[in-house]
């Protein structure tokens, strides 16, 4: 039987009670109708439209050059497959940086144009501002930290953040921040599973990792990296839960053969 016909819809309370509850958040991305309706009707909880679209579904090397008309398409297609999920969506690169007034305009083209349920965003202390002011309008936002990608030339590299104590404190105060200024839930990147544990105890709101270890209230991965469409992305935190890669294309040889030496169609596949 359809999950979606025996659970209503998803929302930031039901994600907030499941943290009371102790019960794990599941999160997975999507970024069209098709993969999101499998998705959605797998039971996933929250379906996140990233902005790793960047990356598995224009091909660029970092999230930065996604647009904010292009997520707003990506989203409005998951958001139409959605029928139980939460659909949280990223605020790309350059749309709420440094000017709350965009920040919240960006939002609000989320919510409006493609029928979102929340955003995400990413940083601490410092986007503080666009935070509050999105909240302001009744939008959720879910906090993102540790590796935030879209800072990616500020790090340099995608290798694990806030190993040192330094770093560590702040991404602490970014946390109770983020919850002060009333975000619903926060995304963990890649930090320690040990800080990434204190975190997710210190916190009333929930935290959703990636390669932050088993402590957080639930996890996330990027679809086409968890289904093994993307073959060569093997970090240490990612579970491969298929080979499609392999399949998808043993399928298509499989066709592009047999249209080769005519056996597709045959008498009953015609009209
Ligand atoms: O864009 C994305 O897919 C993300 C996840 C990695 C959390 O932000």
């Amino acid at each position: 039987m359809s999950v979606n016909k025996e659970i209503k819809r998803i929302t930031t309370n039901t994600i907030q009670e499941m943290k009371v509850r102790g019960e794990k958040i599941s999160m997975l991305t999507a970024y069209d109708y098709s993969m999101a309706t499998i998705v959605d009707e797998a039971g996933t909880d929250i379906i996140l439209v990233g902005d790793s679209a960047s990356n598995v579904m224009a091909g660029h090397e970092t999230t930065l050059p996604i647009t904010l008309d292009q997520m707003i398409y990506h989203a409005s297609s998951v958001v139409r497959a959605a029928k139980r999920a939460l659909v949280v969506v990223d605020l790309p690169f350059g749309s709420y940086q440094g000017n709350s007034k965009e920040a919240l305009n960006s939002a609000i083209r989320i919510m409006k144009e493609a029928g979102a349920h929340a955003v995400k965003i990413e940083g601490g202390v410092e986007i503080a501002e666009s935070v509050s002011r999105i909240l302001t309008a009744g939008i959720p936002v879910m906090g993102h930290l540790g590796l935030t990608p879209q800072s990616i030339y500020k790090f340099g590299t995608y290798t694990v953040r806030a190993k040192h104590e330094a770093e560590a404190q702040k991404l602490r105060d970014d946390a109770l921040k983020l919850q002060e200024l009333g975000c619903f839930g926060i995304v963990l990147e890649k930090i320690p599973a040990k800080l990434a544990q204190e975190v997710s105890d210190s916190l009333q709101i929930p935290t959703i990792g990636i390669g932050a270890g088993q402590h957080c209230d639930g996890q996330v991965l990027v679809i086409h990296d968890m289904l093994g469409i993307n073959k060569g992305f093997k970090p240490r935190f990612l579970r491969q839960y298929s080979n499609m890669y392999d399949i998808m294309h043993d399928a298509i040889k499989n066709y592009n053969s047999d249209v080769k030496s005519n056996s597709f169609p045959n008498e009953k596949e015609q009209y």
